[in-house]
C-alpha cells in the first residue's frame, strides 16, 4: 500500500475515518504522479506533535502539520517504491481549525494532508513569497482535481428508489375512526404502479399507523418495508418481532405536525449505538434520518449505521432560488461525505412534483422516501397515478430503464 496511515490520535469523541483519509492521500499520489512512491500518515494529538516540534523546529507549541522528506539512505519499505517520507498530523489542531473554517473535520485533514504531501516533494512556503504563491496554488489546484476525481468515482450501478410513505392514508383514517381508506391496501396500490418501497412511522402516539397496520404490512409487502421509528423501548420491542426489512431511527416530538429536524447522534450516541447493536443482531439494517451535516454523518459512522437518511425539508421549503442553491450544495456534498464514507444514502422529507428531480439525479443517493405530496395528489388524480408520475421523475436520468 503506498499509504502507510499509522493512527496515533485517540480520543473516542473525536470521529476520523482512516479508511476515508486514505483513499484521498492515495488519489493524491495519483494526482501528484507519484503512483510509484510511499509515504507514512501519522495522526497525533497536540502533545505528541508540541514534542515533534521541539524536537525538530525548537519551537514550543503544536502545529497542524510536520513533514519529514525521506533522506539518501533512509530505510525503505519492503518490496515498496521510494520512500518520500512522513507526513504528521495533528487532529486536535486540525478539528480546532475546521471549526474556525466552518468544514468537516476530513476537509481540514484534507487540506493538510495536501500540504504535507507538497512539502514533501519540495515545496516550502517559507522560502519565497514567490514560493509561498506557488505552493497555496497547487494546493487549491490539488484539491479541486481532489473533488472532482472523488465525483466522478462515485458511480450509481442503479438508479434511485422510490419508496412511498403512506402514513398520511392512515391520517385519513384516524380522522374517522373507522376502516377506511385502509395504508395497507394503498401500499398494494403503491407497488403495483412500481414503487421500490413501502415507508410508515409507527408513532408512539399512534396518531396515524396502527400496530395492525404494521403486522399486515409485514405480511403483504413485496418490495422493501422501512419502519421509521424513535428509539423507544416499546417500539424496539415491536420492530425487533416483527422484523422489517430496514428501520429508519427518527426524533419523535408530541407536539410536531411532523417529523422536524433530524437527530441527533453526537447527543444520543450511546442509546442509538445499543439500538443498532440490538437490530443487527436481529439483521435488521439501520438507517438514521439526519440533518445534511458532516459532524452527524462522521457520528452515523461511528455508532455503526448501515445507512443515512438526508433531511430534504430545509431545501424544499427554501423561499428563493439562491437559498435552495445552497441547500443543495449542502445535500449533495454530505451525501457524498457519507457515501464516501461507506454508508448508504436515502433522502427524504417534504420533496414533491418539482423538488424532487435535482436529487433523484444525485448518483450518490440510493433511494427517495416520499409520502406527503404523493398522497396529496393520489386525492386527486388516484394513487396508482401519483405514483406513477413521481417515478417518472426518479427515474428521469435514466430512460427507458
Ligand atoms: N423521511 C422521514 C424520515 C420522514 O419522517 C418523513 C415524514 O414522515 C418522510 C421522509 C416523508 O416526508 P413527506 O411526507 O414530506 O414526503
Amino acid at each position: 500500500m503506498p499509504v502507510h496511515l499509522v493512527d496515533q490520535y485517540h480520543d473516542a469523541a473525536c470521529r476520523i475515518n482512516p479508511a476515508l483519509l486514505e483513499n484521498r492521500a492515495l488519489l493524491l499520489l495519483d494526482l501528484l504522479q507519484c503512483r510509484e512512491q510511499v509515504f507514512s500518515l501519522v495522526l497525533v494529538d497536540d502533545s505528541a506533535m508540541a514534542e515533534y516540534n521541539h524536537r525538530y523546529r525548537k519551537k514550543n507549541t503544536p502545529t497542524n502539520v510536520l513533514s519529514f522528506p525521506a533522506r539518501d539512505g533512509d530505510e525503505q519499505f519492503p518490496g515498496q517504491g521510494a520512500e518520500l517520507g512522513d507526513v504528521l498530523i495533528s487532529v486536535d489542531t486540525a478539528k480546532v481549525e475546521a471549526r474556525r473554517e466552518n468544514k468537516s473535520i476530513h476537509h481540514r485533514l484534507t487540506e493538510l494532508i495536501i500540504h504535507g504531501l507538497l512539502h514533501l516533494l519540495g515545496y516550502d512556503h517559507e522560502r519565497s513569497e514567490q514560493e509561498a504563491l506557488a505552493m497555496w496554488d497547487r494546493e487549491q489546484e490539488l484539491f479541486r482535481q481532489l473533488r472532482h476525481k472523488t465525483n466522478s468515482s462515485i458511480e450509481r450501478r442503479t438508479m434511485p428508489h422510490l419508496a412511498i410513505n403512506v402514513d398520511h392514508v392512515a391520517t385519513v383514517r384516524q380522522a374517522r375512526g373507522i376502516t377506511e381508506p385502509d395504508p395497507v391496501l394503498a401500499a398494494g396500490i403503491c407497488e403495483l404502479a412500481g414503487a421500490e418501497g413501502i415507508v410508515v412511522h409507527l408513532r408512539e402516539d399512534r396518531r396515524h399507523i396502527q400496530d395492525r397496520d404494521v403486522l399486515l404490512l409485514r405480511q403483504t409487502v413485496k418490495t422493501k418495508l422501512n419502519l421509521e421509528m424513535g428509539a423507544a423501548k416499546e417500539i424496539i420491542n415491536i420492530a425487533l418481532d416483527l422484523k422489517p426489512d430496514m428501520i429508519t431511527l427518527v426524533p419523535e416530538k408530541r407536539k410536531e405536525l411532523t417529523t422536524e429536524g433530524g437527530l441527533d447522534i453526537i447527543a444520543g450516541e450511546k442509546k442509538l449505538a445499543k439500538t443498532i447493536q440490538k437490530m443487527s443482531k436481529a439483521g435488521i439494517p439501520v438507517s438514521i434520518f439526519i440533518d445534511p451535516d458532516a459532524a452527524q454523518i462522521e457520528a452515523a459512522v461511528d455508532v455503526g449505521a448501515t445507512f443515512v437518511e438526508l433531511h430534504t425539508g430545509r431545501y424544499c421549503d427554501a423561499t428563493s432560488e439562491k437559498e435552495r442553491d445552497l441547500e443543495f450544495r449542502l445535500i449533495e456534498q454530505s451525501a457524498e461525505l457519507a457515501f464516501e464514507s461507506g454508508l448508504r444514502v436515502n433522502a427524504g422529507h417534504g420533496l414533491d412534483y418539482l423538488t424532487t428531480g435535482r436529487i433523484a439525479a444525485l448518483p450518490t443517493i440510493e433511494e427517495l422516501s416520499i409520502g406527503h405530496a404523493v398522497i396529496s395528489r393520489a386525492v386527486l388524480v388516484g394513487l396508482d397515478q401519483a405514483v406513477r408520475e413521481m417515478l417518472a421523475i426518479v427515474r428521469r436520468p435514466f430512460p427507458g430503464q
